[in-house]
């Protein structure tokens, strides 16, 4: 078997989506490794969970550096020092500078909690809510420079329902993050998915690769079903 490719995960919180490629990092024959995970607050619950894995952690704090390029410097050094070649944003709440992520362009990849290019930015599921959509989910995407803007490697969609309030959305969402996110990281560490001209290529393909694009069908929510119930002609 060829060497697992190594994965380092920058967070800023509770660390689920974190724990979601632990988790699939541990299944047999997941090309990626897991093999450090970096937090911008060193009070962020998602630095215990990981040590407790007996991953590699870091506390970075931007205020203990002079400058943006100060503190992304240290975090480059931690993650060279890891052999990190896949970095992992899951909930890091700081833009990367240009650079930082030029220097490794289609080696970033990023979570957010709507389906891009809708909801950009925060306070995604109250949002969706309030604009009446009928299908949210999340996107996991490559990082470029502008905020969840890098091309789009996989989706998948959840039904709104309409007695959803933020809470209830965003839980069925994260979930979907968690199934997600796993198998995104999959491609990418098998290069099946690449950054080519501003967009993510697909390669090789399977039927269940295509379908986990669309909507993670496990732990569908019954409540769902009310929802879909309105398309019924
Ligand atoms: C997730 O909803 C992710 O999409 C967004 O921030 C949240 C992080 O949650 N970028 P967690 O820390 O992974 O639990």
């Amino acid at each position: 078997m060829s060497a697992r490719v190594k994965t380092a995960i920058l967070i800023s919180g509770r660390g689920s989506n974190m724990q979601a490629l632990v988790a699939a990092a541990a299944e047999r024959d997941y090309p990626a490794e897991i093999v450090g995970v970096v937090s911008d607050r060193p009070e962020a619950g998602g630095l215990a969970v990981a040590a407790a894995h007996g991953i590699a952690t870091a506390a970075l704090p931007r205020g203990d550096f002079p400058s943006r390029d100060a503190h992304e410097a240290a975090i480059d050094l931690v993650l060279r020092d890891w052999g990190a070649e896949i970095v992992c944003l899951a909930g890091y709440m700081r833009m990367l500078s240009a650079g930082f992520v030029e220097r490794r362009l289609g080696r970033v990849i990023n979570i957010h909690p709507s389906l891009l290019p809708l909801f950009k930015g925060l306070d995604t599921h109250s949002r969706a809510l309030e604009a009446g959509v009928s299908l949210h989910g999340c996107t996991v995407h490559f990082v470029t420079a502008g905020m969840d803007e890098g091309p789009i490697i996989g989706q998948a969609a959840v039904p709104v329902s309409p007695s959803d309030t933020p809470d209830t959305l965003a839980s069925r969402v994260l979930h979907a993050e968690h199934q997600l996110y796993g198998r995104v990281l999959r491609w990418v560490a098998e290069g099946r998915v690449t950054l080519e001209n501003g967009r993510a290529v697909h390669t090789g393909f399977t039927a269940d690769d295509s379908a986990a694009l669309i909507a993670p069908t496990p732990g569908i929510d019954p409540a769902h079903l009310e929802n879909l119930a309105r398309f019924t002609p």
